[in-house]
């Protein structure tokens, strides 16, 4: 069995360097590191585990999990986007440039990109759409790929409108207050859009409740595909069980058998 270094020299803390760190608006902030072990080894839907406490200082005690937003593997540079929603947050969004981050990954199991001229959906709600822009990047260069995404409002989406635009596929919004693309949720966007197409595969990511219902829909409409969990962490790396869910093998550890999991293996109970 392996003892506790063990697992940490495998799981490998890195002290990344920032090399940019900015405002995107409405909330959003972009951090870039190079480092160029995660920028070789990391996959769409993956994640970094990052210490937002400064050495020798453990408040916050915990690490805050961001997924992979994109990687330029060529320049080492591997990017999150985040949302300020609390105490770790907002202390992040204070690091400058030149800054060390103290930080663990690429952590948990990725999406599957292995696909050629497939016919694919990304479904996205909120800060869901972050992880989904690297997968999207991968597999338009062999598929065709429909992105749904979901927010608030136009505002919400900006950022997300203006990346996702830049590659080779098709964007359709949904916002709640209907400033932009389909008044409603993103999951009834998803559902009108299936009585055009007929996708080979679906991805999602976003809030609990919505993927509760895409579970529903894609089981409706005998579709397959995988969604990214989120679950408050402690290690990170499958030793604290603090993030187990509830699947169809039994409970799994979304920080090492996820985040990404089969839709079809994940059980929803309990509280949306
Ligand atoms: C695998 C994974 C990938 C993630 N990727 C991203 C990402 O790319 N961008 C991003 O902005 N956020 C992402 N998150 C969520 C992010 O980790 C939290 O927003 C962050 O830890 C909040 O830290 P905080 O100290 O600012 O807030 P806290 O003070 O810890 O919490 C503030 C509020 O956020 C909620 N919250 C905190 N952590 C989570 C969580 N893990 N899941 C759901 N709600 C939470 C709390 O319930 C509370 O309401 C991810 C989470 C996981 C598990
Ligand atoms: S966060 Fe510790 S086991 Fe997943």
């Amino acid at each position: 069995m392996k003892n506790f270094s063990d697992i940490i020299r495998e799981v490998g803390v890195i002290m990344a360097i920032v090399k940019n760190s900015k405002q995107l608006g409405n909330g959003y902030y972009r951090l870039d590191l190079a480092d160029s072990i995660i920028a070789r080894k990391g996959i769409p839907g993956q994640f970094l585990h990052i210490k937002i406490s400064s050495d020798n200082v453990y408040d916050p005690l915990l690490r805050r999990p961001f997924s992979i937003y994109d990687i330029n593997r060529d320049k080492g540079i591997v990017t999150i986007v985040y949302r300020v929603v609390g105490r770790g947050t907002q202390i992040l969004k204070e690091v400058d440039r030149g800054n060390h981050l103290d930080v663990l990954g690429p952590l948990g199991r990725g999406f599957s990109t292995d696909w050629k001229n497939k016919f694919l959906i990304l479904i996205g709600g909120g800060m869901g759409l972050a992880p989904l822009y690297f997968l999207a990047k991968k597999l338009v260069t062999s598929n065709r790929v429909l992105v749904l995404a979901g927010g608030n409002s136009e505002e919400d989406l900006a950022f997300f409108n203006e990346s996702y635009g830049l590659l080779d596929l098709n964007l359709l919004n949904a916002t709640l207050d209907g400033s932009t693309g389909y008044k409603g949720n993103v999951i009834e966007l998803f559902e009108e859009q299936l009585s055009y197409y007929n996708p080979d595969y679906i991805f999602g990511c976003g809030p609990r409740g919505m993927l509760k219902r895409l579970k529903e829909i894609t089981e409706e409409h005998n579709l397959m595909g995988e969604i990214s969990l989120e679950e408050r962490m402690g290690c990170g790396y499958g030793v604290c069980l603090s993030c187990v869910c509830n699947t169809e093998k039994g409970n799994q550890r979304v920080c090492k058998e996820g985040p990404v999991f089969n839709i079809n293996e994940v059980i929803f109970d309990g509280q949306d």
